[in-house]
């Protein structure tokens, strides 16, 4: 089990993703342009603090190419783009991001060390369940997700440090609804969402 993760993938999830393959495959895609979209958003947000934007730069730019390697298997799998409205694990856990700062900022980090850990967990459970050039590509972005954790995670107890926060207590918490978004019953199945 994941260190951050308190609950596995469930079987349920796995078995939907075995059977909506081009769903879970746009989604992923999707995925991919946020994870970047979202490292962008952070350059800006933190824009003094130069160590927060070469790591963000960086993880942008891996993303985007998860994103190129994931639309080219669409095209070869001849997977049809469609627009899929988004599912509701980010924008949950977003919701409990402190407005103000410096909680904000370890927040967002934790946030997103959650969201890479879990992409982590669930490329390397589905990925033998699917096989296939869909699971070989899972099985290679597994390790990414892994290191994007770690540059999340070191972000998030750099600025708890730097502002007096014990940052153990706040993952406790997201971990604890990251959790219950993925054990809990979901209407709509996508990369990161709940029970089908
Ligand atoms: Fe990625
Ligand atoms: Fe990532």
């Amino acid at each position: 089990m994941h260190p951050l993760l308190r609950a596995p993938t469930p079987a349920a999830w796995i078995e939907q993703a075995r059977r909506t393959c081009d769903v879970l495959l746009i989604d992923h895609a999707n995925c991919e342009k946020k994870a970047a979209s979202t490292a962008i958003a952070l350059m800006f947000a933190y824009a003094e603090d130069l160590e927060l934007t070469d790591k963000m730069s960086r993880l942008a730019r891996e993303e985007l190419r998860h994103y190129e390697q994931v639309a080219a298997l669409m095209k070869e799998l001849q997977v049809v783009p469609q627009r899929l409205a988004p599912g509701r694990y980010a924008e949950r856990l977003r919701r409990l991001v402190a407005r103000t700062e410096p909680q904000r900022e370890v927040d967002l980090m934790i946030c997103g060390a959650l969201i890479e850990a879990r992409s982590c967990e669930r490329f390397a459970a589905v990925g033998p369940a699917i096989g296939g050039p869909l699971g070989e590509l899972f099985a290679g972005l597994h390790a990414a997700e892994a290191r994007h954790f770690k540059v999340y995670l070191d972000l998030a107890r750099r600025a708890a440090l730097r502002a007096g926060i014990d940052p153990a207590a706040r993952i406790e918490e997201f971990s604890a609804l990251e959790a219950d978004l993925i054990t809990s019953r979901d209407e709509l199945f996508r990369f990161h969402s709940g029970v089908p």
